[in-house]
């Protein structure tokens, strides 16, 4: 609580995004199965989730289930795919009530068709939430953000529609699936990793990179609060000196 007092209310990140791991090393400590990691993991979600919105962050993008993923044993990926329809199910009633639009980023097809179904109902039901949009990315990863971007630019060139001597950074942001968001200012990792794992690669650009050691599970409202006050302290530079930073 005292540690809220010291946010900088007018500088919180518009995105922040997460990738949430170290669930099966959680479980592991405790002697279970990684799947009762993943299980306990919906706290953490639901704190980061009620926080983000109560400090007013516009989008919160969650990396839930990456491309490489389905590579896991065949058991955690079905287990992970039942957690989510039945998360989705038993949220949606909180998200309506608090003006939380939920959207999904990633090659959402490849999704068991009942997961498919819980996330457009989740989708169309919470659309006109605007306190913060929540984006699940699900079946993601920045490469296969990359290429079917590219490939979409490629049918847009031969129908004619689009001149590859127009095409500007916005051309091929406005292909990405995140068109319409801002870039993340802040990454969150938890796990201690120190790497990317194929998440928003365009996108993450000129993000901040905050990890932390914590394990997923163990992740609550404070320690999202921690994550945005070590990003107040960074100097965004842009490319530019220091000086031109505080001058301006
Ligand atoms: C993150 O935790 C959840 C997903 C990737 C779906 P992990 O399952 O990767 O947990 P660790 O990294 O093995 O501890
Ligand atoms: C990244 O975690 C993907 C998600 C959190 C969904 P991983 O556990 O899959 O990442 P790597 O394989 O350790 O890089
Ligand atoms: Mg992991």
């Amino acid at each position: 609580m005292t540690g809220k007092a010291e946010l900088d209310t007018l500088n919180i990140p518009a995105h922040v995004a997460v990738i949430m791991d170290g669930n099966g090393r959680w479980a592991k400590q405790r002697g279970g199965l990684r799947v009762f990691g993943h299980q306990s993991a919906i706290t953490a979600v639901r704190e980061t989730v009620e926080e983000a919105a109560q400090l007013g962050v516009r989008y919160l993008t969650l990396y839930a289930f990456s491309t490489e993923n389905w590579n896991r044993p065949k058991l955690e990926v079905m287990a992970l795919m039942q957690l989510l329809v039945h998360t989705i199910r038993q949220e949606t009633a909180t998200l309506l009530k608090n003006s939380i639009r939920l959207e999904a980023i990633g090659d959402i097809s490849t999704l068991p068709s009942n997961c498919q179904r819980e996330l457009a109902e989740s989708m169309e039901l919470t659309k006109d939430g605007n306190r913060m949009t929540l984006v699940l990315a699900l079946s993601y990863s920045g490469r296969w953000d990359l290429t079917q971007a590219a490939k979409r630019m490629a049918v847009d060139v031969a129908n004619g529609q689009l001149r590859p001597a127009d095409v500007t950074e916005a051309t091929v942001e406005s292909y990405l699936v995140t068109a319409k968001m801002p870039d993340p200012e802040l990454l969150i990792r938890t796990s201690g990793e120190q790497r990317i794992s194929n998440f928003l690669l365009w996108q993450l650009a000129y993000t901040e990179l905050y990890i932390t050691d914590l394990l997923w599970p163990d992740f609550r409202k404070e320690h999202f609060q921690e994550a945005i006050r070590a990003y107040q302290r960074r100097e965004r530079r842009f490319g530019k000196t220091s000086e031109q930073i505080t001058v301006s």
